[in-house]
């Protein structure tokens, strides 16, 4: 996942002048259409409460706390099986915690309705790691989607579309099927599309599983532009370690020309805006930066961070 040449760089450089106009006209016009909600950036964006959850008699989430604060990335690791995409469908309220509180900007879910329930998913995106694509629709219709339903005015969902896949920089792609798309094209779409509305709150279920490096790469730069330039909290559930690497240690910002600078320290695992939940069995056994990973002494984390895939929960003895 790494990006060494000068010319690569001074491509991303290139592409990032265009992100930048992309974003703030979305920005702007959502501001105008919707208005833009308060945060109080004492508020956590997401907050578990001491949450169980089990399907059937299997016991998923076992008293599970945890915060994502205003504008940062929490990353969420553990075996598959581990619950992780469990906990983006509790946040979602697709699925009620069977003890213990989930907050939305302060708001307990529990109680709400339908309807309320649709409000407070309003100001979330979803990443889904299918991608959840509507096969038979363009890429601009995929994105579209919502807006359509929505019975937004049709320049304005074109204006927001375009805008969006800029970003995502599929705007060359715009006719294309899903089908005619790379891995990486089929994702930055998914992104595309969980962005329609500008969400403040992010959902990516492994957001780069199956991509190469490179790519995964690309797809880290986008989360990570959401987070320093947007102010997005995002979840990113994944088992990479290349990923937790990527995402505790590069940062950008806008220069004085308006240009995107990615800067990138991977001594320095210790982003404060940036940090990590580990879970085994349900429950947290690590929370903290990405240093403070590498240093732990616990050996299934040591194993973790060895290898680049996390043992299948499943494959573990139950006393281990
Ligand atoms: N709808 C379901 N019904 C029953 N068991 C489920 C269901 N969805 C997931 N599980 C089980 O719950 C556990 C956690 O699943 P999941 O949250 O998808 O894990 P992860 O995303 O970390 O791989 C797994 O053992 C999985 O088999
Ligand atoms: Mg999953």
């Amino acid at each position: 996942m790494r990006r060494s040449s000068n010319r690569e760089y001074s491509g991303r450089e290139l592409q990032q002048d265009s992100l930048v106009e992309a974003r703030s006209t979305v920005f702007e016009r959502d501001v105008a259409v919707t208005g833009s909600e308060e945060i109080d950036p004492m508020i956590p964006a997401v907050e578990f409460r001491n949450v169980s959850f089990s399907y059937d008699d299997k016991t998923v989430l076992n008293d599970l706390s945890f915060k994502l604060e205003q504008g940062e990335i929490k990353i969420i690791l553990s075996g598959s099986g581990g619950g992780k995409s469990t906990i983006l469908k509790l946040i979602l309220g697709l699925l009620k915690p069977d003890k213990g509180q989930i907050f939305i900007d302060g708001e307990d879910i529990a109680p709400l309705d339908e309807d309320e329930l649709q409000r407070a998913r309003d100001k979330m995106g979803m990443v889904f790691q299918e991608g959840a694509l509507f096969d038979s629709l363009s890429v601009y219709e995929n994105v579209a989607f919502r807006l359509q339903e929505h019975e937004v005015p049709e320049k304005e969902i074109e204006e927001e579309v375009r805008s969006l896949l800029k970003f995502v920089k599929l705007e060359d792609a715009v006719d294309k099927l899903p089908s005619e798309l790379s891995g990486g094209m089929r994702k930055r779409l998914s992104i595309a599309r969980a962005l329609v509305g500008n969400p403040k709150i992010v959902l990516f279920d492994e957001p780069t599983v199956a991509l190469d490096p490179p790519t995964s790469g690309t797809i880290c730069d986008l989360i990570i532009e959401l987070r320093d330039l947007e102010n997005v909290s995002s979840i990113v559930v994944t088992h990479e370690m290349d990923v937790v690497k990527y995402l505790t240690s590069e940062y950008v910002s806008v220069d004085e020309k308006g240009k995107l600078r990615f800067r990138e320290d991977r001594q320095n695992l210790c982003l404060t805006n940036t940090n990590i939940l580990m879970l085994r069995r349900g429950r947290e056994i690590f929370s903290g930066t990405g240093t403070e990973l590498i240093e732990s002494e616990d050996p299934y984390i040591r194993e973790f961070i060895r290898g680049t895939e996390m043992l299948p929960e499943d494959h573990e003895t139950e006393n281990q």
